[in-house]
């Protein structure tokens, strides 16, 4: 039923764009590389709001400003993140985090080259939502509450959430542009996005069996249960793992060490952006906005549900 809903905006697209003639539809502006249908410009503009998302939660956490500094007018006018915070982080760990911050502005501007993408969305970074995340995911209050700011491993966990989508976005997406420019772009934020997300991943597996100060959880579970509750909120099936798995989860069935995440080939997952929307806000529920975007997402898709 919910997956019919996204075929019902691709076809009512394809219908108007038939009914309304190729001058009159155009209150999209959509230049001259990509004289694509509506539907291919609200897959490319999407994404934008996983990388402001996560732009801000990296700029923010390394430097203790945000876009609004490093990227004057990039943002065209959209409110200024709630919550977030410079957090408690080592030299390695914040040279780390500013380089996927000042990626990820790169990536904003790459898509916004192809479209004209639409203001940053209201986005909430406070710790008060990473901790009732990380109770949602064990199914228990944390005692003392999850404090995504207070050191780098736990700052490291709450990128693991505000990552867990990662590259699905574009390996879900890809598959349905028509324009070879468009995947051209896509193949490119593919690629530089699967490297953040595995970089993380790599940093956490060095340390897969320490606890987490000060609950008794290790890094490992830690892990496995975010990307459980990911899975549960996307209700699409297993698409996000933890960085230790069963080993018949594991690469050829054989390790359970599972810095790239994978399917039984070892190819990435895809989701739909109603996945992800399903999963950030948080209410499994792609109509119901909440959890990093209070008023909702931005764009033709995300308002396409809300409104
Ligand atoms: C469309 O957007 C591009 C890039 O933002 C801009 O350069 C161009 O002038 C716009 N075209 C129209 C017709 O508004
Ligand atoms: C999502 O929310 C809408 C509106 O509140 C509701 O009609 C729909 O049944 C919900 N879907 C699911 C899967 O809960």
């Amino acid at each position: 039923m919910l997956r019919s809903s996204f075929l019902v905006v691709l076809l009512t697209s394809l219908v108007l764009l038939l009914l309304i003639p190729r001058s009159y539809s155009s209150e999209i502006n959509v230049t001259q590389t990509y004289p694509s249908t509506k539907f291919e410009y609200a897959l490319l503009e999407f994404p934008l709001n996983i990388q402001y998302l996560v732009a801000e939660f990296f700029l923010i956490g390394a430097k203790g400003y945000g876009l609004d500094a490093f990227a004057p007018g990039l943002a065209q006018g959209g409110p200024p993140p709630i919550g977030g915070q410079k957090a408690n982080l080592d030299p390695l760990t914040e040279d780390l985090t500013l380089q996927s911050g000042l990626a990820l502005i790169g990536r904003l501007r790459a898509i916004k080259r192809a479209v004209k993408g639409f203001p940053r969305p209201l986005i909430n970074l406070n710790k008060e939502l990473f901790a009732q995340i990380v109770d949602q995911a064990f199914g228990q209050p944390l005692n003392p509450p999850f404090d995504p700011y207070a050191n780098s491993l736990n700052y490291q966990l709450a990128a693991y959430i505000t990552t867990v989508v990662g590259p699905n976005i574009y390996v879900g997406i890809i598959p349905k542009l028509q324009n070879t420019e468009s995947k051209e772009l896509f193949a490119g934020l593919l690629g530089t996005a699967s490297g953040g997300r595995t970089s993380r991943r790599a940093y956490l597996y060095e340390r897969w069996d320490s606890p987490v100060p000060p609950y008794k959880v290790t890094v490992a579970e830690f892990t496995n249960r975010i990307s459980e509750r990911a899975n549960k909120l996307g209700m699409e099936g297993i698409k996000s793992e933890g960085i230790v798995v069963s080993p018949w989860n594991g690469a050829e069935g054989k390790v359970s060490g599972n810095v790239i995440e994978g399917d039984k080939y070892s190819l990435s997952y895809g989701r739909t952006p109603e996945e992800i929307l399903r999963i950030l806000y948080g209410s499994g529920n792609e109509t119901i906005p909440g959890g990093f975007y209070p008023h909702g997402a931005n764009g033709h898709i995300a308002q396409y549900y809300f409104n």
